[in-house]
């Protein structure tokens, strides 16, 4: 396994592999790796010949307040881990690498569905997103990229960068981790004091119980509801608890899938998590 820092670097690095037209995978990532994005990692090498991982803590999507500065970089430790699930490259550029040369006057700005959930919380998040990945995809040139579920706002947004731009490659969702409690994995989850870390599972185990609730006819927005009210008894601050349609659109019928979001803050540490639920053969007539 190599590692990068620089774009020439990688670009060296990756050229034999280009000419051979052997298949590149692409994980990107903020480092702190979990079992979350080793899994994104093994997806990854099931189908492409060569998978790189980037490792970059990106200023521009952090907003003013936020943990860019306390983000854990851990890059020692992610390199071992990557090694031993056969990653080929790490690119682990600066900052400087990245948006040094010279000033950027470009934004890409994704809209409709980075205004609300985390776009509505997060000012500015998507756009500095969609600027990264979009710089990570002309570097690297992968033919498929891979991404989690579990930030589902964030996949839909690089699916319609990807489709908008005609940028060349396929987006891959892999389906969220979670730990044997539920609690999907997350490198913020070390933020969580240990009574915290306690807490934490009730946003997924809310999310269960409001599946069950929707398939036994209980109204959308009462259950929506119920999240919100236990969540607070426990300790959250709830930022929002919403159902939109699996594209994000809002809920028009009940005999489609759809997806339940949560964002709560525990302490100081903002966590997510959604639930894709297939209504067709559950839902009941008091839900329209
Ligand atoms: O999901 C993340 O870790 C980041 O938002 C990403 C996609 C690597 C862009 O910085």
């Amino acid at each position: 396994m190599k590692t990068e820092t620089t774009i020439q670097g990688l670009t060296a690095s990756l050229a034999p592999a280009r000419t051979a037209k052997k298949l590149i995978g692409f994980v990107p990532t903020m480092g702190n790796l979990h079992e979350g994005h080793l899994t994104l990692v093994r997806a990854a090498k099931k189908i492409c010949d060569v998978v790189v991982v980037s490792i970059f803590v990106n200023p521009i999507q952090f907003g003013a307040g936020e943990d860019f500065d306390s983000y854990p970089r851990t890059l020692e430790q992610d390199s071992r881990l990557l090694a031993d699930v056969g990653c080929d490259i790490i690119f682990a550029p600066s900052v400087e690498q990245m948006y040094g040369k010279h000033p950027r006057l470009t934004n890409i700005r994704v809209s409709q569905i980075t205004n609300d959930l985390c776009g509505e919380s997060r000012p500015g998040h998507f756009d500095g997103v969609a600027v990264v990945v979009t710089k990570l995809f002309n570097i690297v040139q992968p033919d498929y990229a891979f991404f989690g579920q579990k930030d589902y706002q964030q996949l839909a947004v690089i699916r319609q960068l990807v489709q908008d731009l005609n940028i060349p490659l396929e987006v891959i969702g892999v389906p969220i981790v979670r730990a044997a409690d539920g609690l999907a994995l997350s490198s913020r989850n070390g933020y969580l004091s240990e009574e915290e870390r306690i807490a934490a599972p009730t946003i997924y185990q809310l999310l269960k119980q409001a599946e069950v609730a929707l398939g036994e006819g209980q109204a959308l927005s009462q259950v929506l509801a119920n999240i919100s009210i236990e969540l607070t008894q426990v300790g959250f601050v709830v930022d929002y608890v919403e159902a939109r349609q699996p594209n994000l659109q809002p809920i028009e019928q009940f005999d489609r899938d759809v997806v339940l979001f949560v964002a709560a803050k525990l302490g100081s540490t903002r966590l997510i998590d959604n639930l894709q639920i297939n209504f067709k053969t559950s839902v009941h007539d008091k839900n329209r």
